[in-house]
Parts: structure tokens; sequence; C-alpha cells
């Protein structure tokens, strides 16, 4: 069992409270890191967990976990974990993880979940939504669908995202979501492989250059697994489109690291939006 034939899920360095008096990794330690990748791994589906299961009508559990220690992790130690989906059964899925420190493995476990009812906690055959997204994921296939559209098309999906992130999360007035720039602005939303909305973005300034990116909005489980990079650029691919030679946004100044890893530039000193710190920032197409 090698690197290659897995994905990396988590990275993590060994801290002091999770070493034993040997000074290795205490065992039962381990399940929660494979339990962290697993919660990666659900986000790389572009599911967001809770909403994906209610909507699918049940839930997974652990019904067995086997770990099996090849080696022993010390504290400081900086490790990798790997993980895969390797079958699905009728109502079970069981998934091989692997813990790496650099090329050497130390740490495999099998882990079979059971999708079963909530309520009565009895099993249900995994739906086959579920059973064809993880195969395309598996098969390296792409697991978001984006569409690019008007208002007319896209405004009600859009503001599903944007009612949870702006006025849900960030305790934004429902008033500023008023659709005066959204029926001249193009829009984009990003689907999950179960047909639920994600993320979304406009690009306005459309006539005067530069375009402006603004609304962007990710769900808040799905922050930091790539989504957002792929909205940014689908806005920038619109915007290259029309002829723009720059786009611009104000970033909320939190995510200024997200938007300099795409080449964008901050401009002048931060300025409030509703009381959330923000910044200017445009870059060149
Ligand atoms: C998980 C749970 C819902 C499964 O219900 P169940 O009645 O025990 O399971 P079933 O007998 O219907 O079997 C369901 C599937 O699990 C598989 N399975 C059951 N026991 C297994 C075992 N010991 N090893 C491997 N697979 C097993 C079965 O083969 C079946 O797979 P398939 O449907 O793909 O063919 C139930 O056992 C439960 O609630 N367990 C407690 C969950 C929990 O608290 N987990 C820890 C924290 S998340």
């Amino acid at each position: 069992m090698n690197r290659q034939d897995f994905r990396l899920f988590h990275r993590l360095r060994v801290r002091w409270a999770e070493v034993d008096m040997q000074k290795i990794v205490f065992n039962a330690h381990y399940l929660m890191y494979f339990d962290t990748a697993i919660t990666d791994y659900w986000r790389a589906l572009g599911l967001p967990f809770e909403e994906a299961m209610r909507q699918l009508g049940g839930d997974l559990y652990v019904k067995k976990a086997s770990v099996e220690y090849h080696g022993s992790a010390h504290f400081d130690d900086a490790l990798e974990v790997a993980m895969k989906c390797s079958r699905i059964g009728n109502s079970s899925m069981i998934f091989s993880g692997a813990i790496f420190r650099g090329a050497e493995l130390l740490i495999t476990c099998e882990l079979v979940y059971v999708f079963a009812d909530p309520v009565s906690q009895t099993s249900r055959p995994v739906p086959l939504a579920l059973r064809r997204l993880v195969e395309r994921f598996e098969a390296g296939e792409s697991v978001l669908e984006i569409k690019v559209g008007d208002w007319a098309a896209l405004g009600q999906d859009s503001m599903k995202v944007r009612a949870a992130v702006f006025v849900k999360e960030q305790g934004r007035a429902p008033a500023n979501e008023s659709h005066d720039v959204d029926s001249l602005a193009l829009h984009a939303v990003v689907y999950n492989g179960l047909g639920q909305t994600v993320a979304t973005g406009r690009l306005s300034g459309l006539e005067a250059a530069p375009s402006r990116i603004e609304r962007m909005a990710v769900h808040r489980t799905l922050r930091g697994s790539g989504v957002g990079r792929v909205l940014l650029q689908t806005l920038m691919d619109a915007a290259r489109q029309r002829g723009h030679a720059e786009v611009a946004l104000q970033a909320p100044c939190s995510a200024e690291g997200f938007y300099r890893r795409q080449g964008f530039v901050a401009r002048r000193d931060g300025f409030d939006v509703g009381g959330i710190p923000h910044i200017d920032m445009d870059r060149r197409l």
C-alpha cells in the first residue's frame, strides 16, 4: 500500500497531548485522525454533510472500525492521512485509510459505515445519488456543476446561498440583498452532485471596465475545499470573455489571503462594510 493509491485528505502535526508514556501516539488517537479525514472527504465531495444527509433521508453510522499499527508516530511528527471509499455494498460503505509520515506507511484502517434511518437506526440501501457521486469522485471525475446566467435564471438559487451566508451567518439585513444590481449582473452558481447550491457570486460593471466580482459566498462547511477558487475562476473567465483586462473586488479582510493566492493585489487601507473590515483588491486578467 503506498501513497499513490490514495488521495490525501488531512495533514496534522502530533501534539504532546496525543503521545503516551512510551512517547508514541496513543493508539485511539489514530481513529480521530481518520475521522477528521472522513470529514474532509465529504467536503471534497462537495457535500455539506448535515444538509446532504437530510436530503438523502438517512445518516451514516460507523458499524466497525479496524486499525492496524505498522509503525509509531512521535511528538511533532508531520503526518498525512489518506482515504478512499473502497466498496459500496447494499447499505454499507467501506472506507480504507492510511497514515503516512513522508513516504513511510505507519497506520492503516478499515471503516465500515452503514447508511441508516436516523430515527430507527436501521439500515437502508445507500441512495443511488450518493453511490453514483462517490463512484464519480473515486474515478477522479468532477463532482461540481457551475451554471452561469442572468438573475432570472439563477437568482433563486443564488439567494439560497446568500441568505445562508450573508443574512443568517453574518447577520446582515435582508434588505442589503436588493436586486437592482443583480438584474444587470452576470451570476454564477455552483451545485454539488445532489443538486444542492453550495456557492454563488456575481460579475457586475459589465459595460464599464473593470468588471467587479461581488457577493461571493461559499457554504460554510465547504470553505477551504476549492469551491471558492473554481467560482472565482469562472467569474474571471466571464470577465475575460467580455474583453475586460482587469477585475476588482472588495474582500473581507478575513478572505484577503484567499484572493492574494488567486493573484489579486490589495489597494489602499481597509474600510468597514456593515461592521466587517474590507479591503479593495484587483487583478489583471
Ligand atoms: C450501524 C447500524 C445502523 C447498522 O444496523 P445493523 O442492523 O446493525 O446492520 P445490518 O445488519 O442491517 O447490516 C448493514 C450492513 O452492515 C454490514 N455489517 C454489519 N455488521 C458488520 C460487521 N461486523 N463487519 C462488517 N460489515 C458489517 C452488513 O453486511 C450490511 O452491509 P450491506 O447492507 O452493504 O450488505 C446499527 O448497528 C447502529 O446503530 N450501530 C451503532 C452506531 C454507532 O453508534 N456507531 C458509533 C459511532 S458513529
